[in-house]
């Protein structure tokens, strides 16, 4: 996915100060219409004709322009992908057409039967159009003159919120269209998560401690409902549509109409066809329900449409669903097995997952022993003993999952699942936060996975990236007690290392007992961690683990504050003030700094030689700007702009690309804006030229 990022940018030189805000008009316009097509090309017709470098300089021009002239910023510009814009609360908005639901069913002789009530009504030639039942949340756009006006999700089916500025952000939704469509329609379709982008974010959840996802489909939906666009935009969000709802719609059926849709930038799904008669039908089913498992992203049956719109409307609704639509579900993949016993597992962050232990059973080609139970509430509600015969599914990518028991089946020695009061590693007494369905163990300091959960991600790759050291390595260490945190990585010893092995508990001890420390392995480990020692601070501010602290949060406060004695010092409202910064990463932050075993973590670090400050060569003059915000506007001679913007990071300052009352400093040269120039004296900001500005870093 291309993902623009506004760092990695190079601001193109001496174009623009000097335009006249009718060519900046006409410039915003010419981007936008390229961006545009370009984003189609890529996200809809994934056929790019230009780099992902070309296309973030097109971008990075366009966004300036528009903090230049804001007069000409359009509420569906493509910078509008990127982010930016906050919902507070989502306001309500009435569907002008309700949004009805499907009739459903798993069997092909009710398929049969609402062919047979249709042809009852219409006659005996009726075409259907057989489309994915897409598996994600769904969506109501509206188009006027082909702009993007707003998008509504399902909400009751008669009315639901408006989440236009999150919707913006999902590149394949057109913001423009192209083509001859109608002045005034609404689409609908379906926002997902593909696979891909589905198991990236809880890569990234996990690295931060947040709480996984447990489908796509709740990814999706909860990313639409998050409030801060720009976190929107980082989820490699789709969106594929599946109806048209207009009085001047090109066609009157919904087969030729959806073909028209793609040509004014929709992005409609290929797997569709007209069905002439229930083989043609049967036959898409199983093609689909073999297709299933290649697609990249989750569907949950097949949708089967009347074509044509005068029969649609002939053949009516009932309150809830169309008569003229079906939808064939795809039965997830089942097994029934037995419930021998509930054990319980504690994560990194503490958390405690109930997980069952079930005789094998063979599902979806592979033998199921396991399947996470999720937690207490849900034990309640599925109504579970131990011993019962349980259903246990597994869709998509999932792990399986246990949805329901046979009660018909329940023997007279099965047992209710008392969840445990203490934890199973460290024996303390569980914690559950007033209307979270999790337990967590609060003893971080002495529960052993907590403990070696940290410790692993300190070494991981992208944290401290000692390869050397794995999991395994890493329990045996702990388990012969050298080591109990990260920093008694730095005192460990050649000799310590050699020839140790897997401590076994009692009962286990029949298992070879392999050495894992041989001589090579035990030297690559203490070279590891020497080299680790040059690993910058930004990543090891990550490898700390810091909850919500993910390598994006690591990065901006390394640079902020530059060092973690300063950091440590920080309040919640410094960090609150920094741009990407929200509440419950900054109370996170203060919260691990007031922690006394954190601290001393940090000072034995520190001893050990880890990066603790931006180094030099990262930031060789520290802080003689101080977090000053710097704007530049026109032209220097000698220095090309992106010079001066790394410049004035190098020494502590911040670049900002627009002009604010927060703005301490507005850089000027040659041909400087003249709307800035003009709000920096609104503002009383000073204008400094370059040599004031050199003055100010010698
Ligand atoms: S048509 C009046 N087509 O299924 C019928 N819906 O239970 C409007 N869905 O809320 C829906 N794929 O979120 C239609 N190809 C498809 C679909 C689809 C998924 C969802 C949609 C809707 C629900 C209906």
């Amino acid at each position: 996915m291309r993902i623009f990022t506004e760092t990695h940018f190079y601001i193109p030189q001496n174009r623009f100060s000097c335009m006249k805000a009718e060519e900046a008009k006409k410039r915003i316009s010419e981007l936008t219409k390229q961006l545009n097509q370009h984003n189609y090309d890529y996200y809809v017709r994934s056929a790019p004709v230009i780099s992902d470098y070309e296309f973030d300089m097109l971008m990075e021009e366009l966004i300036r322009l528009e903090h230049e002239y804001p007069e000409y910023a359009r509420a569906n510009s493509p910078s509008k992908r990127i982010g930016g814009d906050l919902t507070k609360e989502f306001p309500t908005v009435a569907h002008t057409v309700p949004m009805l639901s499907l009739a459903n069913t798993y069997s092909e002789e009710e398929i049969a039967a609402f062919d047979q009530r249709v042809k009852k009504s219409l006659g005996d030639t009726v075409e259907y159009v057989c489309e994915l039942k897409y598996d994600g949340v769904a969506i109501s756009i509206r188009y006027e003159n082909g702009e993007f006006i707003r998008a509504v999700t399902r909400g009751d089916g008669t009315k639901g919120d408006d989440v236009s500025a999150n919707v913006r952000t999902i590149r394949s939704v057109p913001l423009q269209l192209h083509g001859e469509f109608p002045p005034v329609f609404e689409i609908r379709g379906e926002i997902f998560l593909p696979h891909a982008g589905f198991k990236k974010i809880n890569i990234k959840r996990e690295a931060e401690g947040d709480d996984l996802f447990a489908n796509p489909r709740n990814a999706a939906s909860g990313s639409l409902k998050m409030q801060d666009s720009k976190e929107v935009a980082r989820r490699p969000l789709d969106c594929i549509f599946y109806n048209l709802q207009g009085d001047d719609l090109p066609h009157n059926n919904h087969y030729d109409n959806l073909m028209e849709a793609k040509n004014w930038g929709f992005k409609i799904s290929d797997y569709i066809i007209r069905a002439n008669s229930i083989e043609d039908i049967f036959a898409f089913i199983s093609e689909m329900a073999a297709e299933r498992s290649q697609l990249s992203f989750d569907i949950d049956g097949v949708v089967i449409k009347v074509n044509d719109y005068t029969k649609q409307e002939k053949l009516g609704s009932t309150a809830k669903s169309p008569r003229w639509a079906i939808a064939y579900k795809f039965m997830a993949e089942q097994a029934v097995t037995r419930l021998l016993s509930v054990t319980y597992q504690v994560g990194r962050t503490g958390a405690v997952t109930p997980v069952a232990n079930l005789d094998p059973v063979l599902l979806a080609g592979t033998t199921v022993k396991r399947a996470s139970l999720h937690n207490a509430d849900i034990i309640e509600k599925l109504g579970i003993r131990e011993g019962d015969m349980v259903v246990v599914e597994k869709g998509g990518d999932i792990i399986p999952k246990i949805t329901g028991v046979k009660e018909e089946l329940r023997g007279k020695d099965s047992k209710k699942i008392q969840f445990i009061s203490h934890c199973p590693e460290c024996g303390a007494v569980l914690r559950k936060n007033e209307g979270e369905a999790i337990h967590y163990c609060p003893d971080e300091d002495h529960c052993p996975p907590q403990i070696k959960g940290r410790i692993e991600h300190f070494i991981s790759r992208r944290a401290m990236d000692i390869d050397s050291l794995g999991e395994g390595k890493i329990e045996i260490l702990y388990d012969h007690g050298l080591i109990n945190n990260a920093a008694d990585l730095y005192k460990l010893k050649y000799e310590d290392l050699l020839g140790l092995k897997k401590v076994y508990e009692a009962g286990e001890g029949k298992k070879e007992r392999k050495v894992s420390f041989r001589e090579k392995s035990s030297k690559n480990i203490i070279a590891g961690i020497k080299a680790s020692l040059e690993i910058p601070f930004e990543r090891v501010l990550f490898a700390l683990g810091i909850r919500h602290v993910g390598e994006t949060v690591a990065r901006i406060l390394a640079r902020h504050f530059g060092s973690i004695d300063a950091l440590a010092k920080a309040d919640k409202e410094s960090l609150v003030s920094i741009h990407e910064i929200g509440e419950r990463i900054a109370e996170s932050v203060v919260k691990f700094f007031n922690d006394q075993n954190k601290l001393e973590l940090v000072s034995k670090l520190k001893e050990a030689g880890v990066q603790m400050e931006i180094r030099e060569e990262e930031s060789p003059a520290g802080n003689i700007l101080d977090g000053k915000s710097f704007v530049i506007s026109g032209t220097f001679e000698d220095y090309p702009r992106d010079e001066l913007k790394d410049m004035i990071g190098h020494y502590g300052g911040k670049f900002t690309s627009s002009l604010s009352s927060k703005t301490d400093y507005l850089l000027a040269g040659d041909k400087a804006g003249p709307a800035k120039l003009e709000n920096a004296g609104k503002y009383n900001i000073p204008v400094i030229d370059l040599d004031t500005f050199l003055d100010m870093i010698k």
